[in-house]
């Protein structure tokens, strides 16, 4: 039966691609950090009975294992790690802190890059010749690149070249995959991932990132200031790529399946979105009129339109990109079936989502008065 091992097990795109691992024939071996309040295992149940409608149980192909990512031998007994690697399997680096301030900075390196080194020295050291480690990438590592982004390794460049430290850490983990590779010649492939957003063909949205984290944030503006007009300082025209969460996962398990992943590639959806479709659904579905203004200057807002940029502090430096990456790799895998219906499904997973929004300020009223 084939062994697979996930760090950073418990977060939204690694367990959904657990959660489907569960239906196949696997080993699961999944590495989470347990917290004050809840064990390894507990945080990992909690996550998948959420996935899955409160209904999971535990399940016999799956072993949740407390880890400490940057610790040696993750802080686990060396009888009971080696145990863990020993044999064929296959690695999936998920851990990542997606933190963006620059404040962070200690900490996005210390998880993004020293984590990786310490996956990639236990890797090594324990687990067998015909293993294979996928490290889990962002396709924003292209940083602030004009052209088309390639599906090969890029060298190492200074922060001026990157929005924030995070794409930058990325980048350099990267790097630090390629040396180790040449080095060890170790079997490794990266997996570079644009803005993962909710399921394109059910529109379930279970995270609040990015753009689902701005549509929250407009969301409770609207609740405190009803039926109001303002101006956010986006370009129209400029657009977000938006991944589903379903075809990252289905790519996943191709990888799982095959013995010929490509070494590289920019999991991206096929067609951009603009902001002008995200404002104005979300202007539809919430109290509140989103309107474009690239040159909206801070002296010029009034209080709720200073109120909106801070929700931006995230999105706010992707609000003028277009940005592009090849995609070789990943058409000759699945082909382009001139079928893109992006739009579409990004409008359906903004509507599920502030219903959940909505919904639970509903049962928040319902029990706070009963
Ligand atoms: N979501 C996206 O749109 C997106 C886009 C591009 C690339 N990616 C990449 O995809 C991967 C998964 O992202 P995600 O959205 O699923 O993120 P997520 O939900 O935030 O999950 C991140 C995971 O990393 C773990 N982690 C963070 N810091 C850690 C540390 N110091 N030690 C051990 N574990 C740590 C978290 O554990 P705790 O719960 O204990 O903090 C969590 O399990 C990441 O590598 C990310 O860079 C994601």
């Amino acid at each position: 039966m084939k062994k697979i091992i996930i760090n950073g097990a418990n977060g939204y795109v690694a367990s959904n691609f657990i959660n489907q691992l569960l239906g196949q024939e696997c080993e699961i071996i999944a590495l989470v950090r347990g917290n004050k309040k809840l064990t390894a295992n507990e945080r990992m149940n909690q996550v998948l009975s959420h996935l899955n409608d409160e209904d999971f149980i535990g399940n016999s192909k799956l072993k949740v294992v407390n880890y400490s990512l940057n610790d040696e031998n993750f802080g686990i007994p060396e009888d009971e790690i080696s145990d863990i690697f020993r044999g064929e399997l296959d690695y999936y680096h998920f851990a990542a802190s997606l933190k963006y301030d620059f404040k962070s900075k200690d900490e996005i390196f210390r998880t993004n890059i020293d984590g990786v080194k310490n996956s990639l020295s236990i890797y090594n050291k324990y687990a067998g010749d015909k293993s294979r480690f996928f490290f889990i990438s962002t396709a924003y590592s292209c940083g602030k690149y004009n052209g088309e982004f390639r599906e090969q390794f890029h060298d190492n460049e200074d922060i001026s070249a990157f929005r924030n430290y995070y794409e930058q850490s990325k980048r350099f983990a990267e790097n630090v995959i390629r040396e180790f590779m040449e080095k060890n010649k170790i079997d490794a492939h990266i997996i570079r991932l644009s803005q993962v957003v909710g399921n394109s063909e059910t529109g379930i949205t279970k995270t609040d990132y990015g753009i689902f984290d701005f549509a929250k944030r407009m969301h409770s503006i609207s609740t405190r200031y009803p039926n109001k007009e303002v101006r956010v300082k986006v370009d129209p025209k400029a657009t977000q790529n938006l991944i589903p969460i379903n075809e990252v996962i289905k790519y996943l398990m191709f990888t799982v399946q095959t013995s010929d992943a490509p070494q590289i590639v920019n999991l991206t959806a096929k067609q951009s979105t603009q902001n002008t479709l995200i404002l104005d659904g979300l202007s539809t579905l919430i109290p509140l009129k989103l309107v474009p203004v690239p040159e909206l200057k801070k002296e010029e807002m009034s209080s709720i339109e200073r109120l909106v940029s801070v929700g931006m502090s995230f999105t706010g430096s992707y609000i003028d990109t277009d940005l592009r990456w090849e995609t070789n790799n990943l058409d000759a895998l699945v082909p382009n079936d001139g079928n893109n219906n992006e739009d579409k499904a990004i409008l359906k997973m903004l509507e599920y989502f502030i219903g959940t929004l909505d919904h639970s300020k509903i049962t928040k009223k319902v029990s706070i008065a009963s």
